[in-house]
C-alpha cells in the first residue's frame, strides 16, 4: 500500500477518481495502548467495528489479545490470530454458530435468555469450561446510539437467569453496554449500580464484569468527556460491587479504538449553493452521517485558499440517485470550495467501511497508508483540553 504523509500530499501527487481510505494504524495502535494501560482488565477489541488488516495488526502490535466478534462470519474471519482469546457477545446466535465456534475454540458467549442458555449448553455438550456473560439491559444516557432497546435481560428474570447460568458456567460474568458513542460516563455507572443490585439478589458468585463498548470518539469541536473519567467512573463503580478480588474486569471497545484510523477523501463532484456533491456518500462510508446525523470532521485538501478564515457549513450529497444519499453535516468547510475540490472526512475508522455497500455501482475505494496526525484525537498528550480550532484547513 502507498504512503503519503498527508492527504494532502497524496492529492497533491495524484487526482484519484475514486473516493480513497486513508488508514492510520498509529492512531489504532496509539488508542489500544491507551486502553492496554488505563483500563483496569482485558480489552477486547469489537471486530465488528473495522476488521481491516492493516487495523488489526496495529491493535494486536499495541498488544491486544482479545476480540469480541458478533457472529459466525466474524469469529471465522478472526480465527487465525495467534494466541488470541474470543468472545462471541451476540446474545442470539444460532445452533450452528454456537456449535462451530465452540468447535474453534471459543469458550466465551453472551446470553439475555433461558432460551439461549439452552441452545449453549446443548450444543456445547454441556462444556464445563466455559465463560457466560448474562447481559443485562442499562439505561443509555448520553449515547448517541442507544442500545438498550433490543437485547438485555433486567429485573426477576435476570436474578433466575442468573442463577441458572451459574449452574452451566465454570466464569458467571454480567455484561452490558450503555450505548455506541457515549460521551459522558454516568452511564456506566448507572450500569454497574444496576449490576450491583442484581448480584445481591441473585446471592451468586461473579467471576467477570464487561462493561461493554460505547466509549466515544472525538467527531468535532466540542470533545467528549476524556476517556480518563470515563476509567474513574468504572473504577468506583467495579470497586463497590460485591464480588471478590479474584472477579475480573472486562471492556468492548470498537468505536474508541479505531475511528481515528482512517479517513475518508472525497472530491466534489459538483456544487450547488452550500449543497457539495460528493463521490461517497450514505450508501458508502458516510451511514452514520446520513442516518445518525454525524457531523464528522473536514478539511480541504491538495489545495491552499486565499482567505483560510472565511468558513462556511456545508451539506453533502452521495453519488447514487437516491435522495435519502444525503449528509446534512453541517460540514465547516472554506466558503471558496468549488467542483473538483478533495475533501477529508475525518475519524471514519469505525463502523464507515464495515457498513459501506455498492449500490448503484459505488463503494469501490483505493487505500493508502497515511502518516499525519488525525483531524481530532481523544489520546493526544493535552486530550482532555485538545481543541483544533480550524479543522477544516488542511
Ligand atoms: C456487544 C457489543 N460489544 C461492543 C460493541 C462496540 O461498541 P462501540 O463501538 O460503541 O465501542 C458493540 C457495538 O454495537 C456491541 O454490540
Amino acid at each position: 500500500m502507498e504512503t503519503f504523509q498527508s492527504a494532502s500530499a497524496l492529492i497533491a501527487a495524484r487526482k484519484p477518481e475514486k473516493p480513497i481510505i486513508g488508514l492510520r494504524p498509529h492512531a489504532a495502535g496509539r488508542a489500544a495502548r491507551w486502553f492496554l494501560s488505563h483500563f483496569q482488565g482485558d480489552v477486547a477489541y469489537a471486530y465488528k467495528a473495522n476488521s481491516t488488516p492493516f487495523l488489526i495488526g496495529a491493535l494486536y502490535g499495541a498488544g491486544i489479545r482479545h476480540f469480541d466478534v458478533a457472529s459466525l462470519p466474524e469469529l471465522e474471519d478472526a480465527k487465525t490470530i495467534p494466541d488470541a482469546t474470543f468472545h462471541f457477545m451476540h446474545p442470539v446466535k444460532s445452533r450452528h454458530a454456537i456449535r462451530r465456534a465452540f468447535l474453534l475454540g471459543c469458550r466465551s458467549f453472551s446470553l439475555d435468555s433461558e432460551d439461549e442458555l439452552k441452545k449453549i449448553v446443548d450444543e456445547t455438550g454441556g462444556a464445563t469450561d466455559l465463560s457466560l456473560w448474562v447481559r443485562i439491559a442499562v439505561p443509555a444516557i448520553n449515547a448517541i446510539i442507544p442500545l438498550e432497546n433490543k437485547f438485555g435481560i433486567t429485573g426477576a428474570a435476570a436474578v433466575r437467569l442468573l442463577m441458572k447460568t451459574r449452574q452451566a458456567a465454570k466464569s458467571l460474568g454480567i455484561s452490558f453496554h450503555v450505548g455506541s458513542q457515549t460521551v459522558t460516563p454516568e452511564a456506566y455507572g448507572a450500569a454497574l449500580g444496576a449490576a450491583r443490585k442484581l448480584i445481591g439478589r441473585a446471592g451468586v458468585v461473579i467471576d467477570g464484569i464487561d462493561v461493554g463498548g460505547g466509549f466515544p470518539a472525538r467527531y468535532s469541536i466540542d470533545p467528549p468527556a476524556p476517556l480518563a473519567d470515563f476509567m474513574t467512573v468504572i473504577r468506583e463503580g467495579f470497586a463497590a460491587l460485591p464480588v471478590s478480588g479474584e472477579c475480573k474486569l472486562m471492556c468492548e471497545p470498537g468505536r474508541a479504538l479505531v475511528a481515528e484510523s482512517e479517513s475518508l477523501i472525497v472530491r466534489v463532484d459538483a456544487r450547488r449553493g452550500n449543497d457539495l456533491y460528493i463521490n461517497d456518500g450514505s450508501y458508502g462510508m458516510l451511514f452514520d452521517a446520513a442516518h445518525l446525523g454525524f457531523a464528522f470532521p473536514v478539511r480541504l485538501v491538495g489545495r491552499q485558499v486565499r482567505d483560510p478564515n472565511a468558513i462556511a457549513p456545508f451539506e453533502f450529497w452521495g453519488p447514487t440517485c437516491d435522495s435519502i444519499d444525503h449528509m446534512k453535516g453541517p460540514f465547516m468547510l472554506p466558503a471558496s470550495v468549488r467542483e473538483g475540490d478533495y475533501i477529508e472526512i475525518g475519524n471514519t475508522g469505525a463502523y464507515a467501511r464495515a457498513i459501506a455497500g455498492k449500490f448503484n455501482g459505488f463503494g469501490f475505494y483505493e487505500e493508502v497508508i497515511l502518516k499525519d496526525e488525525p483531524i481530532f484525537t481523544m489520546y493526544g498528550d493535552d486530550a482532555a483540553t485538545h481543541v483544533q480550532r480550524t479543522p477544516a484547513l488542511a
